[in-house]
Order: C-alpha cells, then structure tokens, then sequence
C-alpha cells in the first residue's frame, strides 16, 4: 500500500472529545490523517482493516509526539498565511444567483439566510471539478463509498455507530421531512414543534394539513431548555403522531443533551409517536462542544427517531443539489418512508450530491475543524460586542452553527421597527426572529459565516 505524503496532525486542531480520543490512541489519528489524503483513501476503505493498517503506519508516528499545532495539511489545501486555510478571504459571490445577497439591497450586508460566505473544502470542489471532467453525467447509482463515507463520519465526528442499511440518500432535509410528513400522518393529524424554531417545520406541515402544537423552550433570558414536562402534558392530552426536534437547535445554536433526548424518547415510544431529528448543522459544533444523534441516545429513540442530516451546511454546498441522507434504525419506519421516497422518485442521488458527500465526509475533516474555530472567532467577537453596547441587545451564544440569535427585547422596538433599525439604520439584512414562532418576537438572528471583517463591519454598523 503506497504511504500518503503527510502529515502535520495538531491536536490543537481537532473537537474537543475527538481529541481526548485521538491523544489516547495515537494510531487512530494517523487512520483518520491517513483517510484525509486523496485517491488511497478508497483503496484503504477496501483493503485495509484498520487494525492492519495501523499497525503498518505505526512506525510514522514520530510526528505525533511533537506536538505540532497545525491542524491536518492535505493535498489540494488552500491555506492563507496563518497556517490554515483562509477563511479572511473575501470571495465575490456576484453574478453566481446567490439568494442571500440578491437580495440585500444597495450596501447591505446580507447576513440572513443559513450559508456561509467561504469557499467551500479544496477536497469538495476539487471532487467535483474533478467529476463534472469525466462529461459522462448519465444516470447513476448510488456506490458503497458514498454509503461507508456516512457511516465513518457519524461515528468518527459523532461517535455513533450506524448500520448501513439505516442509511439512505435523502433530497435535501427539508424535501425529506416533508416526505416523512407524508409517509406517517394524514390531513389533521397533529405534529409538535419547539418554537423559536427553522420555520418551515411549521410551514410544510400546515401545507399538507396537519396541525401544529407549539411546546415552547423555556428561556430564562440567558439560555434555553426543552419544556419536557410541557411536552409530557401536552402527549397526553393530544393525540400527535410526530415531533420535529431540532437538534442542534436553529436559530439559538443549541445543543441538546443525551438526557433530555432520552427523556424525550421514552416519553414518545410510550404513545407511539415519531421523532424527527433535523441534524443538518450537527457538523458545525463550536469546539467544546459535541454533538448526540438523537437515534444514539436510546432503544427507544433507535425505535422511533428518524434522522436527517448531511454536509449542506457544514460544507456550504446549498446550492450543488439536493444533498442529504437519512439514518433510520427501526425497519417498520423506514421501508414504508423509503417506499414513499421511491415512488416520488426522490430515491436517486444526483452525482454532485454523491461527490460532494464522499468528498466532504472522508477529506474534508481538516477542513471544517478549521472552519470551526474561526467560526468561534466570529462568535467571540459578536458576543463580546454586545456584552459592550448599551443598545440593550444581548447575545445568545451559540454552541453550533454560524447563527447567533440576539435578544433584543429589552430596546422596547415592535418586530416591525426592530427590523426597520437592522435594515435601514443599520445597513443588516438579517433575519426575522418572529418568523421562528412563539418566543421569536423581539430576537433577531445574525449570520456570522463571513469573514470576520465583515462581521466587525456590521456590528460597527449597528452603533
Ligand atoms: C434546521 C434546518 N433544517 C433544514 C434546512 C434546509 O435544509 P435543506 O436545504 O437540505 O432542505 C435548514 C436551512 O437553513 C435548517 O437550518
């Protein structure tokens, strides 16, 4: 087996958990780094056990012990002058149909809607570009890689071990959950949600005619809970056949707890009803933190819990195709929901979605830990900003995500003139905290995925 051409592995670099991990078994570092490089990557998933290949590159790992601080440097990589990829750099995004900035007006800076304004990983679009040269752009099917790339990065990133007949391609989150709406409730059936949240859990379900009940967060003006004896209350007084948790939490960057999830599950499977786990930004968890599948939690999670994720966010691909999978543990929810996927034709990936995932989840890893901690660079900064002002807007910190939600109740504005101040005043085009429901009047919410220039351009605005 031909060795990779690497390695700077900086513990520095990597999650907090995944670090503890890695500084306890060396070799499992030297695996990941070794996954990280480019085309011996599919040919180590085929060959190599793990333990074997291990033990082979073993003697490599004199790096390790010098405690270099780099994070991972890989073929391919565009890093800037600090030794890491440059997220400083200002790309132009006119001209490419970007919906976030078409539509701020003249001199506004968009910070709305959930993308990030960075190239995405050199691995992910060096896949791509590389794909899209081949010309050949028939029909395809959905291979292996795509499946085991799923597969090592739950567990690597997310230390759950799934099956592979759990996973599933899936159209892009929303389009999914939607279709999980469809498979398992009828017009008038109800599904609960915890507002503030992503708005269109809400929007969907009322399109298809469900009710929705709201079972509030609790906000106790610092930080959020889940109102479980609320949602204990209101299981038993309704008959909802379905909960769409949002795990971690937009737009407040929550991350949920292995024991509220518990609670939740066991709360659910006694009357029967489905969770739906939006885990699109589980991938963007700010170092010290970590992220729990909610199926990982339980039994009775792994019963009823279906989860929706992929690297839209994390990897800023929106915009490349409808890009998702699914991971469904229990058989009796899954073959009717992969069914319903099936004869909506929603079932096939599209080649940018299959690249862009196998690129992302098996080299992309250096990338997005790198991208994690500037991100928390933005957040510090937008944090400490508004610890400082005296507008009255407090900030509430994300432990996931580029969102920061902003409390700004106590400046006394209407929602209507609060956005007023943040578009017209200010020069922010950002988005609506009423329109994430009960609990979202007076907030606003602030995309930092930028670069961190024009973070502090905008909080300069706002004075
Ligand atoms: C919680 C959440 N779910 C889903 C989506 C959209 O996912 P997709 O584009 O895959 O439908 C977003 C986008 O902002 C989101 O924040």
């Amino acid at each position: 087996m031909k060795l990779p051409n690497l390695v700077w592995v900086g513990c520095a670099g990597l999650p907090n958990r995944t670090e503890e991990v890695y500084q306890k078994k060396p070799a499992k570092i030297l695996i990941k780094a070794y996954l990280c490089t480019t085309m011996e990557r599919r040919e180590f998933i085929k060959v190599a056990s793990a333990a074997a290949c291990a033990a082979a590159l073993l003697p490599s790992l004199g790096g390790l012990a010098t405690g270099c601080t780099r994070p991972f440097a890989i073929d391919g990589g565009h890093e800037g002058d600090n030794g890491k990829w440059d997220f400083d750099e200002i790309i132009d995004r006119s001209g490419t149909w970007s919906i976030k900035h078409e539509r701020a007006t003249e001199g506004q800076i968009p910070m709305w809607i959930a993308d990030m304004d960075f190239r995405t990983a050199p691995a992910v679009s060096s896949a791509l570009k590389e794909r899209l040269s081949r010309d050949a752009l028939g029909y395809t099917m959905t291979p292996e890689e795509y499946y085991q790339s799923i597969i090592g990065w739950e567990k690597e990133m997310h230390d759950w071990k799934a099956e592979k007949e759990w996973v599933a391609y899936c159209p892009g989150v929303i389009t999914s959950i939607n279709q999980a709406y469809l498979t398992f409730t009828n017009p008038g059936d109800s599904i609960i949600v915890m507002p503030p949240v992503y708005n269109l859990f809400r929007m969907y379900a009322e399109r298809l005619g469900c009710k929705v009940i709201d079972n509030p967060l609790l906000f106790d003006g610092e930080r959020y809970r889940m109102d479980l004896n609320g949602l204990e209350r209101l299981l038993s007084d309704t008959d909802a056949k379905m909960l769409v948790l949002c795990n971690p939490h937009n737009p407040a960057g929550i991350i949920w707890d292995s024991e509220a999830l518990r609670r939740i599950a066991s709360l659910c499977r006694q009357k029967g009803v489905i969770v739906i786990s939006d885990e699109i930004h589980a991938d963007l968890t700010l170092p010290g933190y970590q992220h729990t599948p909610f199926c990982s939690v339980s039994d009775d999670a792994a019963a009823i819990g279906m989860v929706f994720a992929g690297p839209t966010k994390s990897f800023n691909l929106a915009g490349v195709s409808m890009t998702a999978y699914c991971v469904i543990p229990n058989k009796a929810l899954r073959e009717p929901y992969l069914k319903q996927l099936k004869d909506a034709k929603l079932d096939e990936a599209p080649i940018a979605s299959l690249v862009a995932t196998i690129a992302a989840y098996t080299e992309g890893a250096p990338w997005l830990l790198s991208l994690r901690e500037y991100l928390q660079g933005n957040v510090r900064e937008v944090v400490d900003f508004f610890s400082k002002q005296s507008l009255g807007i407090k900030a509430v910190p994300p432990q996931a995500s580029f969102l920061v939600w902003l409390d700004c109740r106590a400046m006394g504005l209407s929602q209507e003139a609060l956005m007023k101040f943040f578009s017209a005043q200010a020069g922010l085009l950002l988005s609506n905290g009423a329109m994430y429901g009960q609990g979202g009047e007076g907030f606003v919410r602030m995309n930092i995925g930028c670069p961190r220039s024009i973070v502090k351009e905008a909080l300069g605005r706002i004075l």
